[in-house]
């Protein structure tokens, strides 16, 4: 079943253009120039009931754009959107109670009252009972740690506490749609892998609908098997994270140190040399060629210990965006 589908999607924003000084500031009164944001280009995809899809682009790509078009706080300036046999932007009771959207950098958490508050009002709101209400709380505030936040009123609370609160507020009601926009931002690692790990569980448990946005290649590496890839408003690409993988890093890295100090010329004839400092030094090998490489390196060098890794995924997406992002189109 298709929970999300936009086919030729666009968002387009219409700003004002001030010019400097007071006399700028006349002239724009009188004569108002605007300039056109093309923030979504006709994107379309589909996303299937219990997928959880990542995501990725740079800055200003328009990825929280698409995420808001999603949940109805934005209105499509073409195309079609439909979220759970709804439109969004209609913002029906009954889709709103089926999904959630959390943003780093927006909060719905009262400021000056602690979170409970707005826990309680997000279960009249989305009509929980009781006891649903004390399972979730009781499973979010252990998994999240939050036994000591939920009474502090929120401006108290440091960023990446305040993003807890938010996460555990937004799944109350148990949405089977979520979006997620930066989840990890500001959390501490231990924190990250335990969020990422609960999105995880999450997804599995109630086969819900997620997707995040995250400039943590972590998140999406541990996460998402399928991602959604765009740049400038468009979709560069849509498909499993492995193929970008397979056709971005057709090499592995081979990490090495050894008993005696180590020269280029050494190791020029097994790869590429990415670094090299006395006696560690890291290869890139062509993918096909790492066992026939490895015997080799054995046989040839006084090898202490030997790894074999694949490319960090923040090199792999860098180079998709600098050298391969044509081929995909
Ligand atoms: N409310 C708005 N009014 C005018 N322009 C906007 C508005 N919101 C976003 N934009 C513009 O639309 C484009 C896409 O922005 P968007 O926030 O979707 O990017 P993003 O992919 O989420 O980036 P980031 O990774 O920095 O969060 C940008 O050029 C941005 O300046
Ligand atoms: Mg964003």
């Amino acid at each position: 079943m298709i929970t999300i589908e936009a086919k030729n999607l666009s968002k387009e924003f219409i700003i004002g253009i001030k010019e400097p000084g007071f006399l700028g500031v006349l002239r724009s009164f009188f004569n108002r120039k605007t300039k056109t944001i093309a923030a979504v280009k006709e994107i379309s995809f589909a996303i299937e009931q219990g997928e959880l899809v990542g995501f990725l682009g740079p800055n200003g790509a328009g990825k929280t754009t698409t995420l808001k078009l999603i949940s109805g706080l934005l209105y499509p300036t073409s195309g079609q959107l439909h979220l759970l046999g709804h439109l969004p932007s209609n913002r029906e009771k009954a889709m709103q109670m089926r999904f959630a959207m959390v943003m780093g950098q927006r909060s719905q958490l009262w400021w000056d009252l602690p979170a409970k508050e707005t826990f309680l009002l997000n279960q009249k709101i989305y009509e929980i009972p009781d006891h649903e209400y004390a399972e979730m709380e009781t499973e979010l505030v252990e998994l999240l740690e939050l036994e000591d936040l939920l009474m502090v009123p929120v401006k108290k609370l440091s960023l990446g506490q305040r993003m807890k609160a938010e996460i555990a507020c937004s799944l109350l009601h148990r949405p089977q749609v979520l979006l997620l926009d930066e989840p990890t931002l500001g959390l501490d690692i231990l924190m990250q892998k335990k969020l990422r790990q609960f999105i995880k569980e999450y997804n599995r448990k109630y086969r819900s609908t997620i997707l995040l946005t995250s400039h943590n290649m972590t998140d999406v590496e541990e996460l998402c098997k399928r991602v959604i890839i765009i740049n400038g408003g468009s979709i560069l690409y849509d498909g499993d994270l492995g193929e970008i993988v397979q056709r971005c890093a057709p090499e592995k890295l081979i990490t090495l140190s050894t008993s005696r100090p180590l020269e280029r010329s050494d190791l020029e004839r097994f790869g590429r040399v990415v670094s090299l400092n006395n006696d560690l030094a890291k290869i890139e090998v062509p993918r096909q060629r790492v066992s026939q490489a490895v015997g080799e390196l054995l046989g040839a060098l006084p090898i202490d210990d030997l790894s074999i890794e694949e490319m960090p995924i923040e090199e792999i997406i860098e180079r998709f965006f600098i050298k391969d992002a044509p081929a995909f189109r």
